[in-house]
């Protein structure tokens, strides 16, 4: 089978070498991939929001199954365009992508179906936000509507902070469009879990859980990045909360997507804080996330394109999703100064790896035959073992043998699960 994967980064690489896994698969095209990913795949120079030249590229090559994994292609329609032209895909209708590109629709959502949310209020007038919070509980959450690049969140630990930012959004349009609209919503406490679930829009499979690491420094300081690092299994994820999950955030919402007429197949993503009231929806992404791919893939057991065929066909139920009992981390090496400014363009060298490690390239290009740094996050330096605790001291191992100039990781990935397994 040839296979279409569209997206540029380490997720992408990790998907596409779990892809080349499958015994069914010849040939792995990505659009437009990186430098690195050009090990293990043909990366073809079409951006992924570029839906007509994307859908002209699969009917040229024969494309039998496309997986698209970024959000915005999603929210542009690839899948329904690839669709129609008779391509199975892996991933969401537009329709269905809403889940992730409104924050309003997945908040209203939420609160029709009944799934635990952070209380929350919708406004699309400066003016009547900056009312609301003369009196708002502090700290407070204000969230931009539409997508913006993961930075649409901002915490505000006083009511001068939370005016700044409803002004910076609706009236300074820092995010664009995107802030038309604002979300104000209840400041929730607990440990975060993501958890990436396969569906075909009836049946759901939870993916093993994870914990991913958003702040640039250790300790949890600095800015909020795309994501620093990642460990699985998370420890917060209890047989108990889990049960709970499915009972009262995953089936429902499954539920809840077909009932509005707009099924969800494809992975999705459940963002999620255990708090003291039970476990509660941070947010929806309508893909698989970034860095937790790097570190869920890893430990899955099954055929990954046969799972993924199954979320298209609505054969899900019957099909076996496995994962190890190990474990896995992956520490993100980033160009220093992101998510601000950074420099680019240092060589590097990868060095061979070995069992259980992996090195999932995020931003890197060829330059002849020179793999040189291109982007914020560069490498997801991987390692699985049997637990947590080896798992972590072997992806600072592998992490330690990468080399380029600028480089920079956090310290600290896994600290906290660690601390919690105690
Ligand atoms: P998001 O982009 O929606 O994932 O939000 C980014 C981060 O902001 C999340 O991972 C949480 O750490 C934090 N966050 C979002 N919503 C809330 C909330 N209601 N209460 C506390 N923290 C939140
Ligand atoms: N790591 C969070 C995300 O992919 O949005």
């Amino acid at each position: 089978m040839n296979i279409l994967v569209i997206g540029s980064g380490g997720r992408e690489h990790a998907v596409i070498k779990k892809l080349a896994q499958s015994a069914g698969v010849e040939r792995i095209f990505a659009l437009p991939g990186n430098g690195g990913i050009a090990a293990d795949a043909t990366c073809v120079n079409i951006g992924a929001t570029d839906i007509d030249a994307i859908v002209e590229f699969a009917r040229g090559e024969k494309i039998d199954y496309a997986v698209v994994t970024p959000d915005d292609p999603l929210a542009l329609g690839a899948v329904d365009r690839l669709t129609a032209l008779g391509i199975p895909c892996f991933g969401p209708t537009a329709a269905a992508a809403q889940i992730e590109a409104s924050k309003v629709f997945s908040k209203n959502l939420m609160k029709k179906y009944g799934i635990p949310t952070a209380a929350f209020e919708v406004f699309d007038d400066a003016e009547k936000a900056l009312a609301y919070l003369e009196d708002a509980p502090i700290p407070t959450v204000i969230k931009a509507d539409g997508l913006a690049l993961g930075k649409g969140v901002i915490i505000a630990q006083t009511r001068d902070e939370a005016r700044d930012a409803v002004r910076s959004m609706m009236e300074d349009k820092i995010f664009g469009a995107s802030g038309s609209r604002v979300v104000i919503e209840e400041f929730l406490e607990g440990p975060e879990v993501s958890v990436l679930a396969f569906t075909d829009g009836d049946c759901v499979k939870p993916m093993v859980s994870s914990m991913d690491h958003k702040r640039a420094l250790d300790g949890d300081e600095g800015l909020n990045t795309g994501g620093m690092g990642t460990i699985a299994p998370n420890p917060y994820y209890t047989e108990a909360v889990a049960a709970e999950c499915m009972e009262t955030i995953f089936l429902p919402t499954i539920r809840a997507m077909k009932a509005e007429g707009r099924p969800f197949k494809g992975c999705l993503y459940f963002g999620l804080m255990i708090t003291k009231n039970g476990p509660k929806v941070i947010e929806y992404n309508c893909r698989f996330g970034d860095p937790e791919t790097q570190v869920v893939l890893p430990l899955l057991e099954s055929d990954l394109l046969t799972v993924m065929q199954a979320t298209t066909n609505g054969t899900l139920a019957e099909t076996e999703v496995k994962f190890s009992d190990g474990a896995a981390c992956c520490v993100v090496l980033a160009s220093s100064g992101y998510p601000g400014k950074y420099e680019k363009g240092f060589e590097m060298t990868l060095p061979e790896t070995g069992a259980g490690e992996y090195l999932f390239v995020a931003g890197a290009k060829l330059d002849g035959d020179r793999l040189l740094t291109s982007g914020g996050r560069v490498i997801g330096a991987v390692a699985t073992a049997p637990d947590l605790p080896a798992a972590v001291a072997h992806a600072y191992e592998v992490a330690g043998k990468v080399h380029f100039g600028n480089a920079y990781c956090r310290k600290d990935i896994g600290k906290r699960a660690l601390a919690a397994l105690k």
